[in-house]
């Protein structure tokens, strides 16, 4: 299978005032294929996030590459990339960043990319995907009115909107009851059986082996990928 993204040597660095500098990443070599299912494990502060962060093109690395579908992202300006990220990835997040007030459909038609879109249009693509996550009898219901289990759903929903090849997940099922998580947990089966490429950093283990490959990080380092 072809890679979809590829960290090369990648750095990235922190200034913590003037104490001086703290290497988060330190020469991280990962290969993602198209379509494949990865969790990330490791201890608290190991660079879980912070290498998700790269993955999903949010920052950029003090140094070494991230190539994601033949582009390197150095070739990019900061606009290209904002493009590229909305078009390519999906996030969801341990503490769901719904907007409360909101209902789960109007949160789901917030992701920018399909706002070019006629709102009639929209509207049937946001209501597809609230579908496909089980929550038709949810569309009206503001996010804070939701359970856990249903708002990360409604994210997941979110994620979908401009039809990402990669879903990136940070504890996804952090905030939930297992019966919930494992809701989740099918959910991301299914984009994956549909081909989305997902990567999940979890500290569940029983979360975890249901990926295919398994990237342990410690201490900025890629242990076991
Ligand atoms: N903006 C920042 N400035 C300085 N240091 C940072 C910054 N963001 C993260 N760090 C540090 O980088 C290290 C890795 O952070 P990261 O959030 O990637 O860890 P993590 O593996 O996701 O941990 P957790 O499991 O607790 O979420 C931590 O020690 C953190 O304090
Ligand atoms: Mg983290």
């Amino acid at each position: 299978m072809e890679d979809i993204l590829t960290l090369k040597d990648l750095k990235k660095t922190y200034n913590i005032g003037k104490y001086g500098s703290f290497d988060v990443l330190k020469k991280i070599n990962l290969r993602i294929r198209k379509g494949e299912f990865i969790a990330i494990m490791g201890p608290s502060g190991a660079g879980k996030s912070t290498l998700l962060h790269m993955i999903g093109l949010l920052d950029r690395p003090n140094s070494g590459e991230v190539v994601i579908d033949d582009h390197n992202i150095e070739d990019l300006s900061n606009r290209e990339l904002a493009l590229l990220r909305r078009k390519k990835v999906g996030f969801v997040f341990q503490s769901f960043n719904l907007m409360p007030r909101m209902t789960a459909l109007n949160n789901v038609l917030l992701p920018a990319v399909y706002a070019k879109k006629p709102r009639r249009e929209r509207i049937e693509r946001a209501q597809e995907l609230l579908k496909k996550v089980g929550l038709e009898n949810r569309m009206h219901h503001k996010s804070s009115e939701m359970s856990g289990g249903e708002k990360q759903r409604v994210a997941i929903a979110r994620a979908l909107m401009n039809d990402p090849d990669i879903i990136l997940a940070d504890e996804p099922t952090g905030n939930l009851d297992s019966a919930s998580g494992e809701g989740v947990m099918k959910l991301f089966h299914k984009l994956h059986k549909e081909g989305k490429t997902i990567i999940a950093v979890t500290h569940d283990t029983s979360i975890a082996k249901q990926a295919e490959r398994i990237v342990q990080i410690k201490d900025g380092k890629i242990i076991s990928k």
